[in-house]
């Protein structure tokens, strides 16, 4: 299932300012923040809680607490952008690490790294790339995540192609996309269209 956020007020207003080409690198991570915190917020819906009570001042109540077991992997290097609000949202949160890098000329995703804590079928885990364009690299991400016994993955991204969502929806049809805004196409070189440019480079300045 994929979610687009893209009627929401702040998605509008960080996107555009993400996707204009004047914005300096600076401006361009501080809205990348902004709008994954807007983001994450609905992506916690799919998050898991426990049951408890507490005590109040004058009695108990019912309340809940987040399940333990919450593990985000931002995709290298621009899902980086997205960790600390990300963290910032989830407290308690563990973090495994993937580096994917698309080839220039035919845009297939290669891994390069990876480090990620211990997996199980009760970890719940949130990937992390704000471009999903041929989706290549969410797919080869999720099917190392889900060798390594995770069952529960949920992918985030600020801006989706519909090629690389139908690609993804084929490869892991379990897996809830939660993205700011699905664009309109990928353009020759797979670049998504009317898009922001290569994220990473514009976040890192590169
Ligand atoms: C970008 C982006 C995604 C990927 C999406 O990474 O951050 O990871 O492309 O494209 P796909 O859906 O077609 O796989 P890139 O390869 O440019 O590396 P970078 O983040 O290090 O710049
Ligand atoms: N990666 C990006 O950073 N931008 C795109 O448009 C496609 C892939």
């Amino acid at each position: 299932m994929t979610t687009d956020l893209s009627t929401h007020p702040l998605v509008q207003h960080y996107l555009t300012i993400l996707r204009d080409r004047s914005t300096e690198a600076s401006e361009f991570r501080r809205c990348c923040k902004c709008i994954t915190e807007v983001i994450m917020v609905e992506a916690a819906k799919l998050l898991n809680i426990d049951a408890i009570q507490v005590q109040t001042p004058l009695e108990i109540a019912d309340g809940a607490r987040l399940s333990p077991g919450v593990v985000f992997v931002p995709i290298l290097r621009a899902g980086l952008g997205m960790l600390d609000p990300a963290m910032g949202i989830i407290p308690g949160s563990s973090v495994g690490y993937i580096g994917m890098e698309r080839d220039e000329a035919t845009a297939e995703a290669k891994c390069y790294y990876a480090k990620m804590p211990d997996l199980s079928a009760s970890t719940q885990v949130f990937v992390l790339d704000p471009m999903l364009a041929t989706g290549g690299s969410a797919a080869q991400c999720v099917e190392q995540i889900k060798a390594k016994g995770a069952k529960n993955v949920n992918m985030v991204c600020i801006i989706a192609a519909p090629e690389g969502i139908a690609a993804f929806e084929e490869a892991h049809p379990d897996v809830s996309i939660v993205a700011g805004k699905i664009d309109r196409e990928l353009n020759d070189q797979k670049y998504i269209l009317p898009g922001l440019g290569d994220f990473g480079d514009r976040l890192f300045n590169t």
